[in-house]
């Protein structure tokens, strides 16, 4: 963000030549890009994009305070969230300085997006009010704003505000005469059979989407398979300008979307690839190694809505076992498996098989029971 914030090259004036992705699947139809993503968006070809989700920085870290986790800590999420350059004073200078950056960014994306597409722009209050004036003033054709809903979110420590329970996502098409896509009837069906609310109520990312670490805007995986659900279909592509942790990377592949992404800090872009890198892992040893997929989600479906689940079934575990696998570190694949019942049996397993020699990076662990559903 710093490079595009401080400069002031148009978008036509920046360098036109795409950089080589840093991760590139050609069978999943992933592409990762590492740079500055009004480079980035320059150097691809207009109207090629069908959805965009965008959760540009929100420039909030001024050094305030917050709660987490019912503690005070500092509201600094990290540089690439602080409006770069020397304090600029007046109010007004920084915001105009903002708004430039926020014109320059949706504007690239207006160019990639095709005639019928359209973009999500997550966001805070600190900077949802200049996105939504920037898409006016660009042409954009407003949709819906989506309040996501955070049910439980950290109380309000001046006790001056309300707490803070929402964030506002804009959901535009690219220009008056666009004919957007919209999944209507599925975004109903998940919804119990009624029309979908522009209001969302959705668990912040959990402990196990956390894992491979953290990052501090990290969306929930369930907020951005229902937008894609919503605003694409399968085979489409997707693109996310500000990756961080790569959220948008997982959601696409999960719901059987392409994806392109681009992301500044090398430390974001590392989380992404470990993520990423841990889904296409499960998604190969599914296809790979076993008779029947592990793939929990095979068909798209809107998982946010708890109202999905059926009632109680009365079913008997008629089998359990618990597998290791081990993933060679140069090429990416399954190269021994054993049942055991704990990690050290595992490896002694390995250690005396005949593919001991060759190193391993990841060792993955999968617990199955099999349940007869008796039909009570
Ligand atoms: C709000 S976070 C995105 C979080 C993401 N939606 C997720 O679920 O993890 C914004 C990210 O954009 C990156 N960023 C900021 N300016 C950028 C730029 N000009 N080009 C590319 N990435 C940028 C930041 O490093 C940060 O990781």
């Amino acid at each position: 963000m710093t490079r595009a914030a401080n400069s002031n090259e148009s978008v036509s004036e920046v360098s036109t030549k795409l950089p080589a992705p840093v991760f590139h699947d050609p069978k999943h139809h992933i592409k990762i890009y590492q740079g500055d993503c009004l480079e980035i968006l320059a150097a691809l070809p207009e109207s090629c994009i069908d959805v965009i989700f965008a959760d540009p920085p929100y420039f909030l870290s001024n050094g305030g305070i917050t709660c987490h986790a019912g503690k005070m800590v500092s509201v600094n999420k990290g540089a690439w969230d602080k409006l770069p350059g020397p304090d600029l004073g007046p109010v007004r200078a920084r915001f105009d300085k903002v708004h430039e950056f926020n014109t320059a960014w949706l504007a690239a994306c207006q160019r990639v997006l095709k005639p019928d597409g359209s973009i999500w722009v997550s966001g805070t209050s600190h900077v949802i009010h200049s996105v939504g004036f920037a898409m006016q003033q660009l042409g954009f054709k407003l949709l819906n704003d989506i309040s996501w809903v955070k049910p439980n979110p950290p109380p309000n420590l001046s006790c001056r505000y309300f707490t803070h329970a929402t964030e506002t996502i804009i959901w535009a098409a690219r220009d008056k005469k666009s004919r957007h896509k919209f999944n209507y009837k599925l975004m109903k069906q998940t919804n119990a059979g009624r029309q979908m609310k522009s209001v969302w109520e959705i668990l912040p990312p959990a402990a196990e989407e956390k894992r491979f670490g953290k990052h501090p805007a990290q969306k929930p995986l369930a907020l951005i398979e229902r937008i894609l659900l919503a605003s694409s279909n399968e085979g489409d592509l997707v693109l996310d300008p500000f990756l961080g942790s790569g959220t948008v990377l997982i959601a696409a592949l999960r719901v059987h979307r392409r994806v392109a992404g681009c992301e500044l800090e090398l430390e974001s872009l590392s989380l992404s690839l470990r993520r990423i890198c841990s889904e296409l892992v499960q998604v190969d040893i599914s296809v790979a190694c076993l008779q029947f997929s592990l793939d929990l989600f095979p068909d798209p479906m809107d998982r946010s809505n708890s109202t999905n689940m059926s009632g109680p079934i009365s079913a008997k575990l008629v089998r359990r076992e618990r597998n290791y696998y081990f993933v060679g570190s140069s090429r990416r694949e399954v190269i021994y498996s054993a049942p055991a019942d704990s990690l050290e049996e595992a490896w002694a397993k390995f250690t005396v098989s005949s593919q001991s020699g060759i190193e391993v990076i990841f060792i993955i662990k999968t617990e199955t029971e099999i349940y007869l559903n008796d039909g009570t």
